[in-house]
């Protein structure tokens, strides 16, 4: 889809996400041919710095975080042609005119907020202030979106003062993952699923969204945040909503996220016993949690697994269990949806029989794994065995699966051409906080302390026995 000439501010341009994903990611769309030649990139930040610096430290950026094959010197040199810098004043006056100076009529205007959420209000303020936006702009805010229900509608508040909701893109990159989308082309591109998808034929559904990074250098964040915050209420809530809403009527934004809204509004409180946390250990060679965030005497989770329930029709009665951890024995996110048994079963106990299993992987290894049972060959008898539907991307697609663009370059192409499926709205995110609240408010009234686990293992003992007692398994945390 072609993309309009833009002019993209990035505040916060001289921060980590900006240097890690948003600039990089802009590279590449760059090479994909998707900045039109009189775009500009505006880099706007406290440091004094002047336009060459900005490019100095983006050549820099491209260095580090894209890939040596595609850093051509003159690609490189042409893109950095297309940026500027402003240094600005957040909560002041200064270099705000000279933005607007900056701006040019025809061009798609849009603002990326890639700082903390306390400056969002003063951004938005001045962005009007000066007659920067205007009703066409769009702003594009970053997590956190908020901690808790009164601090996301005190932000949506203050950012509906001056934008309209149509203007706003809350980032969850999850679902910027080529998999994450692909969920949607799976359930309402085929006939296959669909008609199976609900509690008649649905055993239960696992997410897994495995680490093996610890929070060292962002204890400061994390500590306050922890796995529900910061994993669960949206990237996980997300996948979630993916496999559990209804068909939309149409494929645009506000059907698809009319769909995910009922999905997290029809979700169940979670009892204390169906909440597992931890926290990992030191090791022989690495601290523990409590040395990486710096706060020997912590209660923040670094892992958490529930079992959540949706009460509706279609899934009342198919329990979703969920863990996220830091520090697990493998980097590994999947989403697993385990089906019943046949009806009346014509084989005998000892054939073999296994569930059907449909596994969709996240990453590493994009791509999907459907399970199915067939007679195992040679002249044995009937003897079942279950074999994978594997599609993995990479070999369905070769390169192409390889060098699928990265989540935020996709999200980032999405705002400029003004497509909001998959951007959260402000009600999805504040419902997402409304089931997150009590939870958190339970085990913190509970005085609960987090359980630990080794690093390097796949999470606390506790959350394998929240599955036994259910007769079911985790499936193995594997790469
Ligand atoms: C971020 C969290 O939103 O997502 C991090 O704040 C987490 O704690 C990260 O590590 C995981 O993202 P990805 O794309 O690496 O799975």
């Amino acid at each position: 889809i072609p993309v309009e000439t833009f002019d993209l501010v990035i505040f916060g341009a001289t921060g980590d996400l900006a240097r890690r994903k948003i600039l990089p990611g802009l590279y590449r769309r760059y090479l994909a041919g998707q900045v039109p030649p009189d775009s500009r990139i505006i880099g706007a930040a406290r440091s004094a710095m002047d336009k060459a610096g900005f490019q100095a430290l983006v050549r820099e950026a491209i260095e580090e975080f894209v890939a040596a094959d595609k850093r051509d010197p003159a690609a490189i040199a042409d893109f950095t042609d297309r940026l500027d810098y402003v240094a600005i004043d957040a909560k002041g006056q200064e270099g705000w005119p000279a933005l607007a100076a900056m701006m040019r009529q025809g061009a798609v205007r849009a603002f990326y907020f890639s700082v903390a959420p306390s400056l969002f209000g003063d951004l938005a303020e001045r962005l009007h202030l000066h007659g920067i936006a205007d009703v066409d702009s769009r702003i594009v805010v970053e997590k956190p979106f908020g901690r808790d229900l009164a601090t996301a509608r005190a932000l949506n508040d203050t950012l509906a003062t001056h934008f309209a909701e149509h203007q706003i893109y809350r980032i969850d990159h999850y679902l910027g993952k080529e998999t994450v989308q692909n969920l949607m082309a799976v359930r309402f591109a085929n006939i296959l699923f669909e008609p199976l998808w609900n509690s008649q034929f649905i055993d239960h559904v696992q997410i897994t969204v495995a680490e093996t990074v610890g929070v060292e250098g962002r204890g400061a964040y994390y500590d306050k945040s922890g796995a529900m915050r910061d994993m669960v209420q949206n990237h996980m809530m997300q996948l979630l909503c993916l496999i559990a809403m209804e068909p939309p009527f149409h494929f645009d934004p506000d059907t698809v996220r009319d769909e995910k809204l009922k999905v997290i509004r029809a979700l169940q409180p979670v009892p204390a016993e169906d909440i597992v946390r931890g926290q990992y250990l030191a090791t022989a060679g690495a601290p523990g949690y409590l040395a990486d965030a710096e706060n020997p005497d912590s209660r923040t989770e670094s892992y958490i697994a529930l079992k959540v329930h949706v009460a509706n029709w279609r899934w009342k009665g198919t329990p979703f269990y969920l863990r996220t951890g830091k520090k697990l024995r493998a980097r590994a996110s999947e989403i697993a949806i385990t089906f019943k048994e046949p009806p009346h079963s014509i084989f005998d106990d000892a054939s073999g029989w296994r569930e059907n299993v449909l596994v969709i992987r996240l990453q590493p290894n994009e791509g999907m794994n459907l399970k199915v049972m067939i007679k195992e060959p040679g002249p044995g008898g009937m003897r079942l065995t279950q074999v994978p539907l594997d599609m993995s991307f990479t070999e369905a697609f070769g390169d192409e699966g390889t060098d699928m663009p990265d989540a935020y370059e996709r999200l980032i192409m999405d705002v400029i051409r003004g497509n909001q499926t998959l951007f959260m709205r402000g009600d999805e995110v504040e419902a997402a906080w409304a089931w997150t609240d009590p939870i958190i408010q339970g085990w913190e009234a509970r005085g609960d302390r987090p359980k630990g686990y080794d690093a390097g293992s796949s999470g606390p003992e506790d959350a394998l026995m929240l599955m036994h007692r259910d007769g079911r398994r985790w499936r193995e945390i594997k790469a």
